[in-house]
């Protein structure tokens, strides 16, 4: 994502939240299916506590659609709205819509007792750097929408995009970083390709992803890559596999366990090797 994450560029990120949130009546928090932890920002529930927040799993194409369930349930279970989308085919899309008007009935209710008839509801996208917040809101957005002027007073400096349905959006996505100092949420962004300042090499990660496909996914690991007993093998010498039956030989006759990893890597990424979630909840 080719982010500088360093604590300046943190804290000031967290202050334009804290500012941004005042504005709006809704959040919309995005995380990526694939790593619905991982890829959280540890400071939104506090950020956002005074506002009804949507959780949007978003890029749901490329993850495994039982344990997203089970996500969908924990999140449920607490009281917190989850909207599944894939924002590059708009799939979801007008469901979060529909879950922000909902969770704002109260406030539309108490505009039209004061006679606010018209007034549109407030929401802000926020999430972490390549979670798709980009792509989100221009599905959000779409054709039928026209960016208002600034509104000099009430939002200064900040513009707004008309939606339908008596919606606006703050048209600057907040950002906020997940939580890296643990290592395990490093490790989960490097994997979906989130970071490119990458924290272990290619060939470290992509055994890694192996011992993981082996353990929780290891008929697609198997059916992709023709493999044969790897409940015995360690994630090496699978990777070694892989290479040999894709032919990859480097000079001298060598396997070449880099191009090996790379390709691992990169289908995994793509959603070539199936819809793959690298954390269970509960
Ligand atoms: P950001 O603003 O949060 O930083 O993210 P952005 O929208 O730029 O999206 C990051 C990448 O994720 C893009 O891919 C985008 O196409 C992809 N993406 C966003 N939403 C979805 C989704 O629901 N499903 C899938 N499969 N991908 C999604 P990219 O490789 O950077 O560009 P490209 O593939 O679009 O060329």
């Amino acid at each position: 994502m080719n982010i500088q994450w360093y604590p300046g560029h943190m804290t000031k990120a967290k202050r334009m939240m804290q500012e941004n949130i005042k504005l709006v009546d809704v959040v919309v928090e995005l995380v990526d299916a694939r790593i619905p932890i991982s890829s959280q920002n540890p400071d939104m529930e506090n950020i956002a506590r005074q506002k009804p927040r949507i959780v949007v799993f978003n890029k749901i194409d490329l993850a495994d659609p039982s344990r997203t369930n089970n996500f969908v349930k924990w999140y449920e279970d607490r009281g917190v709205s989850v909207v599944l989308v894939n924002s590059k085919n708009g799939k979801g899309i007008n469901q979060v819509m529909a879950k922000a008007l909902e969770l704002c009935k109260e406030k539309i209710e108490r505009n039209r007792k004061r006679g606010l008839i018209n007034k549109p509801i407030r929401a802000m996208v926020a999430g972490i750097p390549n979670v798709g917040k980009s792509t989100f809101i221009n599905k959000l957005v779409g054709k039928a929408s026209a960016k208002t002027g600034n509104k000099p007073g009430v939002t200064k400096g900040k513009q707004w995009i008309k939606l339908k349905k008596g919606m606006e959006l703050l048209d600057t996505p907040g950002i906020l970083w997940p939580k890296f100092e643990d290592q395990q949420v490093g490790i989960n962004l490097a994997l979906i390709g989130s970071i490119r300042e990458e924290i272990l090499d290619t060939g470290e990660l992509a055994l890694i992803l192996i011992e993981y496909l082996r353990e929780h996914y290891v008929d697609l690991l198997t059916k992709r890559y023709q493999l044969e007993g790897i409940s015995e093998k360690k994630p090496i010498q699978i990777l070694e596999d892989i290479a040999r039956n894709r032919n990859f030989i480097q000079s001298g006759n060598e396997l070449d366990l880099n191009k090996a990893a790379k390709i691992v890597l990169d289908e995994y990424r793509n959603g070539v090797l199936g819809r793959i979630t690298l954390e269970t909840v509960g």
